[in-house]
């Protein structure tokens, strides 16, 4: 498979924004803005997801430094739109204002009670998901066991469960050519969902996915495409590029059954992203999967390093499977989505649909079948609605401390300066992303 690398388009300088992108720009933008006008009034930090150990928070993928950045009663407001800027979709804010970036999702277990961040304490950290209707729903962190009960698997299906682990190992066995799982309940509209997998896509059209799709979206895994009404944000573990490499990472999306961009990751790019040693590789590791889906944009993180991040009204080019050359103004997905896993063969799909035979099992060239596993599924949702007057409340706005002596605290709400991040990121003409949506890491080293 030829790779859909983002390389030509991020080393571009960004062209004057054709026409028709700017006409979409300017008919997007007073609603977008008016969204988050209205979230950030009643919600300035983001969704409040609770107390958590801070301690335990400073061992998650992707936070840096022990210390966190030093903020004031009168600053600490600024902690989000840093995040967010930065790519990061959690902020991590504790009673001394101090604030670490976060895309990696807690453990459940590492909540605390609210006691945990009072004003003096220095065992909690308030945690905030940075969700566009924080006012007006509340978000909670859910781990989803993998067990037999909650996972629905299709015919023809080969997998297993860890029982202790709540894990799930999919491979191909028998004559199947493809083997899916939806995970029941997942179902959900915008938030984040995170799973730590190992996978195999090493052999030549051996291939893993994980995603979130709408049910619209068949779930054929054969095609990057879903059917045509389909929504899917996916990480898609294959053998890509030209020449093909194995190992290689597809972030990719699609809306209304239309292709939004794919980026391919190799193991060489994300080895030095992500600070892995050059033997690691998707096939051989446990590596952490994180997507971020907000209306406004969609973020893909990898070991709590976030990757790329697509923002609504953005042009995205990319090379597809075949070396053809695309284009499209980006659109976040906005229909439910539920969490799949997939494998499947592209040789023995193909091989069944000529010759209508069955297949052998999928073997590695080690003779081991070909198996993929999962683990640690957790996700964010965001389905509680908050009443008016709950919305004074600490479950939806975080600990009191976070409003002391700020001119924007005032009793008929908030002053939105500051606050509204896509004002704020237009504004400034600069977020951290080229234009091909790939954040630019610090050593100019680009996917
Ligand atoms: C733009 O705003 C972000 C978020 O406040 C800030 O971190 C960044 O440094 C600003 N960039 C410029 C070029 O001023
Ligand atoms: C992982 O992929 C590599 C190719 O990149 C292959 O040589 C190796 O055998 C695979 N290892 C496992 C454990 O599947």
């Amino acid at each position: 498979m030829k790779g859909a690398s983002g390389t030509p388009a991020a080393s571009q300088q960004p062209a004057a924004a054709p026409a028709a992108q700017l006409l979409l720009s300017l008919l997007l933008l007073p609603a977008l803005s008016q969204a988050a006008t209205q979230t950030s009034s009643n919600a300035p930090y983001g969704a409040y997801l609770g107390c958590f150990s801070l301690s335990r928070l400073l061992y998650m993928r992707g936070v840096e430094g022990k210390e966190g950045k030093q903020f004031t009663a009168d600053t600490i407001r600024q902690c989000m739109p840093d995040c967010k800027y930065n790519g990061y979709s959690l902020s991590i804010i504790t009673p001394a204002y101090r604030c670490w970036c976060a895309i990696s999702m807690p453990d459940v277990q590492a909540q605390l009670p609210e006691a945990a961040c009072a004003a003096s304490s220095e065992l909690g950290a308030a945690v905030f998901y940075h969700h566009e209707f924080a006012g007006k729903q509340k978000c909670r962190l859910e781990a989803l066991p993998l067990t037999p009960d909650t996972v629905q698997l299709s015919s023809g299906s080969s997998a297993t469960f860890n029982a202790p682990a709540r894990s799930l190992t999919l491979g191909l066995l028998g004559s199947s050519s493809v083997s899916q799982a939806a995970v029941k309940g997942s179902s959900m509209l915008y938030g984040q969902v995170e799973v730590t997998a190992m996978v195999n896509a090493a052999m030549d059209g051996f291939n893993t996915a994980f995603d979130l799709q709408s049910s619209s979206s068949s779930c054929s895994t054969s095609a990057a495409v879903p059917s045509k009404s389909g929504d899917r944000i996916s990480f898609q573990f294959l053998t890509g590029g030209s020449p093909p490499v194995a190992n290689s990472v597809l972030l990719g999306s699609a809306t209304r059954g239309a292709v939004m961009g794919e980026a391919l990751i190799k193991p060489g790019d994300y080895q030095k992203r992500l600070n892995l040693g050059w033997g690691s590789r998707t096939n051989n590791t446990f590596i952490e999967y994180t997507i971020s889906w907000q209306s406004s944009r969609v973020t893909y993180a990898m070991e709590g390093v976030p990757l790329a991040t697509r923002k609504a009204g953005q042009e995205v080019k990319w090379t597809d499977a075949s070396g053809k050359q695309l284009s499209a103004i980006f659109a976040s997905p906005s229909q439910p989505a539920s969490v799949h896993f997939s494998v499947w063969s592209s040789q023995a799909i193909q091989q069944q649909q000529q010759q209508q035979q069955q297949q052998q099992p999928a073997m590695l060239p080690n003779g081991l079948p070909a198996l993929s596993q999962f683990t640690g599924l957790k996700r964010i949702v965001c389905d509680q609605a908050v009443s008016a007057a709950a919305r004074q409340h600490r479950s939806v706005r975080g600990p009191p401390w976070l409003y002391v002596g700020q001119s924007w605290d005032a009793s008929d709400g908030f002053d939105d300066a500051g606050e509204d991040i896509l004002a704020a990121s237009s504004s400034n003409g600069s977020d951290g992303l080229d234009d091909s949506g790939l954040l630019t890491s610090s050593n100019e080293h680009k996917l």
